[in-house]
């Protein structure tokens, strides 16, 4: 039997439901917000990750899915999506019609080693404004974020927060960088003695010499004026929106385009990949991508992460019951329900009627499966019910019954519509 690919994961009802609340409560917060939403190819050019990711980072270096089609052309499985929202941004003059803020959901290919939280394919929420470099950019951005935390009631996320500077400062830290770590290189893993060479700022990354890049100098203190005054602009604006930050120096974040603030939401409860969201600012991807210059700014989040987070009481009752499930006794009164459903659904009932398979089930087994399947009431139609043109409505509730005629039937569903009956 062929099995799915490792990494990746089937969705099945049951836990599809979790992931609509996500994204229904994200869309329409984000709609309050004046994000719009955006779809991009699944696959873009392989150029377009490599030189806006940054050849040495760890997506870029191993793990992507590049693969050469028919054509010859280098393509690759998005392994995140700000690249491919900058490239439609520019490619499509967005700017033109002050489309500046733009939103996305949808999966994304990374090949690491499968662990809980982290897969192969995996599936983030985005949000990305473009043009903007004022503070308050950032503020929102996270401020948006917790606040769809907050209607997820997911509450106990911390927000660890950096700033990197810009092509201004970060030359002269990474000098800093460079001689520290030059010093004592032996030390040091083989990945970072080759980003010593090609980009240290990927060394504050590595997930081996934690201790030896524990020591090293942060760079919070050598931000130019113009970057630490962002930053103290974006502190301040997160105080007065009372959003708990703790500045983090070593959160640099594991790819090339981020300028000035980088953050991430991270719970404890998610175990060792606990980050659920990642952001910052990109003030030069386009232009590393062979754009003009745009800035940029924005957020993703792990459907996969946050959907572990959701609380039991977020999700219960969230799977779709039926209001009627039909129950014909016999070949005729199983017809005549194919068509007694789709005028309950025309009226907007879900009424949900057994195929049979190996013949057709009795009573019990029909009670057995409206059942399993929660359903709020049976309609039982026999023979009888057919002739008499009454049917017998059972309520799976209390188990009382009443005949009733198709219109009293109309209304009785209509009326259990909208006083839900719980189970
Ligand atoms: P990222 O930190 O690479 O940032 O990913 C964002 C989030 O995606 C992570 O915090 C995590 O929740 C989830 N994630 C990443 N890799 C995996 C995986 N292998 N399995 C499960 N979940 C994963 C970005 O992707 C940037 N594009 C974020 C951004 C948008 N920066 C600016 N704008």
């Amino acid at each position: 039997m062929i099995k799915s690919v490792r990494g990746t994961r089937d969705l099945l009802p049951g836990e599809v439901e979790r992931w609509q609340l996500v994204e229904d409560t994200a869309r329409h917060l984000f709609a309050l917000y004046g994000f719009r939403e955006i779809r991009t190819p699944i696959f873009e050019q392989t150029e377009l990750f490599e030189r806006g990711i940054g050849q040495e980072t760890d997506i870029v270096s191993k793990e992507m899915y590049t693969f050469i089609d028919r054509s010859n052309q280098s393509l690759t499985l998005r392994p995140e999506g700000t690249p491919p929202v900058v490239r439609a941004y520019i490619e499509h003059h967005l700017y033109r019609a002050g489309l500046a803020k733009l939103y996305y959901i949808g999966p994304m290919f990374r090949y690491e080693r499968p662990q809980r939280g982290r897969f192969r394919q995996f599936h983030q929420i985005g949000a990305e404004v473009l043009g903007s470099e004022d503070p308050a950019v950032d503020a929102e951005v996270i401020e948006m974020v917790f606040a769809l935390l907050d209607r997820l009631a997911v509450r106990d996320a911390a927000l660890l927060l950096n700033s990197i500077g810009d092509s201004l400062c970060r030359p002269a830290y990474i000098e800093r960088l460079r001689n520290e770590i030059g010093a004592n290189l032996s030390a040091y893993c083989q990945d970072c003695q080759r980003r010593y060479h090609t980009n240290p700022l990927r060394v504050l990354d590595c997930k081996l010499d934690t201790e030896l890049v524990a020591a090293l100098p942060a760079i919070v203190d050598y931000l130019c004026p113009a970057c630490a005054e962002h930053f103290a602009a974006v502190r301040r604006y997160l105080e007065q929106r009372a959003i708990p930050y703790r500045v983090q120096p070593r959160l640099v974040r594991g790819l090339d385009y981020y300028v000035r603030t980088t953050f991430e939401v991270i719970s404890a409860r998610l175990g060792a990949q606990s980050a659920v969201v990642g952001g910052g600012r990109y003030d030069v991807l386009s232009e590393m991508i062979g754009g003009p210059p745009i800035r940029g700014y924005g957020f993703a989040l792990g459907v996969e992460r946050l959907v572990e987070l959701l609380p039991a009481e977020a999700t219960a009752e969230l799977e779709p019951k039926p209001q009627v499930f039909l129950a014909p006794l016999g070949r005729e009164a199983f017809e005549f329900c194919t068509l007694l459903a789709k005028r309950l659904r025309d009226r907007d009932v879900s009424a949900y009627l057994d195929f049979p398979v190996d013949g057709e089930r009795s009573l019990k087994g029909l009670m057995r499966l409206a059942d399993k399947l929660a359903a709020h009431y049976v309609l039982i139609v026999g023979e009888k019910e057919l002739a008499e043109r009454r049917y017998t409505l059972r309520s799976m509730r209390d188990g009382s019954q009443t005949q009733v005629t198709e219109d009293e039937l109309f209304q009785a569903l209509t009326a259990s519509r909208e006083q839900p009956c719980k189970q």
